[in-house]
């Protein structure tokens, strides 16, 4: 397993790290290509980050691959896209299985391409075993609408009494995300220079810590995967508390 930083400690390593992947079409602008190969090169990043994540023993990343917002975008680069997560869910299989890496899809699913979800789901089956590692991907994914369908779930868990809302707090509410079984992200890493959530999970990074990098996504690669982690492990996480309490100085 490769060191995380210099002064290497793997405990202060996150166990979540969750990317806003961006820039594919500036990338592909800045290239003279169309935006599609900047969305092609893009899944070679996402191929290299997921092996990164491994080699550094970071035991969950989600990766925001389409927002809910996403669909707004022309047909042809929205059909592209789904074309792609196709192929790459069908190259990839093999590899997340070798790999021991779960799959977990989070977003509103069932409006996805019914030959998508089939994909996802025998993908989803196939690694559901495997505990050490997640890759969480976000597909038709947006905070507003995960809190909205959690909301609703509560109302009805509430309303037929399996639910009792008087001791609610954001660990019950937790369970009713879509990432649920997943730790809160320490770390959200956006590529491209942009400084803004775009609706990802905005409940679960409350308290992330936010890496923004120039590079745009179909470059990134390990030099600044290790950039973004060194930023983080020398972040100091008060959680409210004052640096003194910290140290107990
Ligand atoms: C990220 O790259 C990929 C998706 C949002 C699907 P973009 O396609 O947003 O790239 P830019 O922002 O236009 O450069
Ligand atoms: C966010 O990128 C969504 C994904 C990375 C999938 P966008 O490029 O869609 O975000 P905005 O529109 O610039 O905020
Ligand atoms: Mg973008």
């Amino acid at each position: 397993m490769k060191s995380l930083t210099n002064q290497a400690d793997k405990t202060q390593a996150p166990k979540h790290v969750a990317i806003i992947m961006d820039g594919n079409g500036r990338w592909a602008k800045a290239h003279n290509l169309p935006r599609i190969e900047g969305h092609r090169q893009g899944t070679e990043a996402v191929k290299r980050t997921l092996k990164l994540a491994q080699d550094h023993g970071i035991p969950f990343i989600t990766l925001y691959a389409f927002s809910v917002e996403n669909w707004n975008r022309p047909k042809d680069e929205v059909d592209a896209l789904m074309d792609l997560l196709d192929k790459f869910l069908a190259d990839q299989l093999k590899e997340l299985i070798k790999r021991e890496i779960r799959l977990r899809v989070i977003g509103r699913f069932e409006e996805l391409p019914a030959h998508i979800q089939e994909r996802l789901q025998k993908t989803e089956q196939a690694t559901a075993h495997f505990t050490k590692y997640t890759l969480g991907l976000a597909l038709n994914y947006g905070s507003r609408t995960e809190i909205i369908d959690a909301l609703r779930a509560v109302t009805k868990a509430s309303k037929s009494g399996d639910l009792n809302i008087d001791n609610f707090d954001y660990n019950d509410l937790r369970r009713y995300l879509q990432t649920g079984d997943m730790p809160d992200p320490d770390l959200i890493i956006r590529t491209s220079g942009e400084s803004r959530l775009s609706n990802f999970l905005l409940l679960q990074s409350a308290y992330a810590e936010i890496h923004i990098t120039s590079v745009l996504w179909p470059d990134f690669g390990e030099a600044e995967f290790k950039i973004a982690i060194k930023d983080y492990v020398e972040r100091e996480r008060r959680y409210g508390k004052t640096s003194c309490q910290l140290h107990n100085t």
